[in-house]
């Protein structure tokens, strides 16, 4: 007879439920021959022909089988959160930036992530119109959160997205065929979210690859999330040509935004000041 294992690795399934006699519980009792179940009532033993003869076999009662579909739902709950963990684990490729979603605003910005919200609910349309966005701001400003909660909600939607940020991006790059299979299979994503444009150093490698980047998005026709430190000035008069060329193209594939506001890391840093007064000098 064959044995299947059971999801706890006990024996299961109707194979070994077939060879197995039922297990009476306290409260279990024989009616008509058969054991029943002391809790639910409904029989614990059936009947079966097996080779022409009458055989005895367990079977589950009502509150057993109705356990087993509890159990069989959680399970297919799990794996459905399970699968979308992992579409956000590659989508969004920071695990801290994973948890930046339009739930955990905390307002301070009411009037830029009322507009990306809306982004992504006419999403179809923005991609349609490859409408990029361009965020700009002082450090702090909060431009990496807006960023992520545009990639986690849209990845949410299950559009395929790529969150990363520049210098990393261009770092694995690679060379030759390699580096053009890479830039190739970025088209494969629906929206690219590039965060800190302009952080890199000023290797020429290093600007050799943000163009490539941005020049191969741009012949893709889909759209780009940038998020910058530049200043206004900086992104619009550039010293260098090879930063004019990579700017023009962000010019034209995106909308500008930008975030105001105090650093967000400094009332952080505050925050964290005034708690460690409380902890280590107020009685
Ligand atoms: N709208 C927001 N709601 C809640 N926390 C925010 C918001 N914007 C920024 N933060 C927090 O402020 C800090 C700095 O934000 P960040 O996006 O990294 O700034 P930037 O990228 O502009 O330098 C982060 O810890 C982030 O979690
Ligand atoms: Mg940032
Ligand atoms: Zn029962």
């Amino acid at each position: 007879m064959v044995l299947l294992k059971g999801e706890n690795g006990q024996e299961g399934g109707l194979f070994a439920l077939a060879s197995r006699r039922a297990e009476a519980l306290p409260g279990d009792y024989i009616q008509d021959g058969l054991l029943h179940c002391g809790a639910c009532h409904s029989k614990k033993e059936t009947w079966v022909e097996l080779l022409g003869a009458k055989r005895k076999v367990a079977c589950l009662c009502r509150c057993q089988s109705e356990k087993v579909q509890r159990q069989l739902e959680e399970m297919e709950a799990r794996q459905r959160i399970e699968a979308l963990e992992r579409k956000q684990a590659a989508a969004v490729q920071d695990p801290a930036y994973r948890k930046w979603t339009f739930d955990k605003d905390d307002g301070g910005n009411p009037r830029v992530m009322e507009a990306l919200r809306r982004y992504c609910a006419r999403w179809p349309e923005m991609k349609g119109q490859n409408m990029g966005l361009y965020l700009y701001g002082g450090v702090g400003t909060g431009k990496t959160f807006a960023a992520a909660c545009v990639a986690n909600e849209l990845t949410r939607q299950g559009v395929p997205v790529l969150m990363t940020s520049l210098v990393r991006m261009a770092n694995a790059l690679g060379w030759g065929a390699e580096r053009e299979q890479f830039l190739r299979s970025l088209n494969g994503y629906d929206l690219l979210v590039l965060d800190d444009l302009g952080a890199q150093r000023g290797s020429d490698a290093m600007k050799e690859a943000v163009y490539q980047i941005i020049d191969s998005r741009y012949a893709s026709g889909k759209p780009i999330v940038v998020t910058t430190n530049l200043t206004w000035e900086q992104f619009q008069n550039p010293r260098e040509e090879r930063d004019r060329r990579v700017y023009d193209r962000i010019r034209e594939m995106t909308v500008a935004i930008q975030m105001g506001g105090p650093s967000r890391r400094h009332r952080l840093h505050e925050e964290k000041q005034n708690a460690a007064y409380g902890m280590f000098w107020q009685k």
